[in-house]
């Protein structure tokens, strides 16, 4: 396996993949898992850490998964940079990057899709139908491949994160699913590799989403009625620059069920998903 310019060791095949593992295996080591599709940033370096805590060896998987993105959206344009990739992995402790073809995930005649109903049907779900079916399909495949005793994923894609504990429940997969708080930039927006998108005016309103998000959380808290915090935080962000709100919700954290329409009183998660000019940022609140 020829390591990158950085040092870190890189698979491109499953077979190749699972012979490292089996490897560490052998002399009684655990494996973590931190699924990305590159662009990384502090972000994805902080789950690579959190896995060190828990496992002994740590795999990162760079794959930008076509599945997952709609005919209309940035598949093409999602930002790539492999090489400052592996040296970012590299300096946050990583062992191993596996870095697939498209052809190595998907070969002909590939058929198979993992679709998860109920809490991945609202939310991103409307807003981006072919979305989880994609996601929970390679994050299935990945998690087979690999075989990891741990997987790290953010809470910056909250819904995604639920999405992938209810899968590995359901189809009994024996790896433990771990969420990772979000982390920010000074001004509070969530870090993500397609903020990248935005340009210096967009930048300077993109922080409103969280703070947005935070006013909503504590109106909620506050004891104010679900659909009109939403209405008022829906109105703030348009008022803000954003050009598009796909929705700000209220929900449960587990299983993302509808809140209100009164006073809540049990934990709340509140998500969005708003558009500044060509990009979609996401983010979300709650206890
Ligand atoms: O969150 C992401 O970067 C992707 O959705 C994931 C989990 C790596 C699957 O492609």
């Amino acid at each position: 396996m020829p390591p990158t310019a950085s040092g870190l060791p890189i698979a491109r095949t499953v077979a190749e993949l699972r012979a490292k593992v089996a490897a560490w295996r052998r002399e009684g080591l655990s494996v973590g898992l931190v699924p990305t599709m590159g662009a990384l940033h502090e972000g994805h370096l902080s789950l690579v850490r959190l896995a060190r805590t828990r496992t002994d060896r740590v795999v990162a998987s760079l794959f930008v998964n076509p599945t997952q993105f709609a005919p209309h959206e940035d598949f093409d344009a999602y930002p790539r940079d492999e090489a400052g990739d592996a040296a970012l992995l590299a300096s946050a402790g990583c062992h191993l990057l596996f870095a697939p073809a498209v052809a190595e995930m998907y070969p002909p005649g590939a058929s198979t899709t993992v679709i998860v109903s109920g809490v991945a049907d609202p939310l991103d779900g409307l807003a981006r139908p072919s979305h989880f079916p994609g996601v929970a399909t390679i994050v299935t495949k990945l998690l087979n491949q690999c075989g990891p005793d741990v997987a790290v994923f953010g809470e910056k894609d909250f819904q995604q994160l639920q999405v992938i504990k209810r899968l590995a429940a359901d189809l009994d997969l024996p790896v433990e699913i771990l969420g990772a708080p979000i982390v920010r930039a000074e001004d509070g927006l969530a870090l993500s590799s397609r903020n990248a998108y935005l340009s210096a005016d967009e930048r300077r309103v993109a922080p409103r989403l969280y703070e947005v998000l935070t006013e909503a959380f504590a109106r909620l808290r506050a004891g104010e009625a679900v659909e009109t915090v939403e209405a008022t935080a829906v109105a703030a962000l348009l008022a803000a620059g954003f050009d598009r709100v796909d929705y700000v919700e209220a929900r449960t954290p587990a299983d993302l069920d509808r809140l209100g329409p009164g006073p809540v009183t049990g934990p709340i998660r509140v998500l969005a998903a708003a558009h500044l000019g060509r990009t979609r940022l996401i983010d979300n609140v709650g206890d």
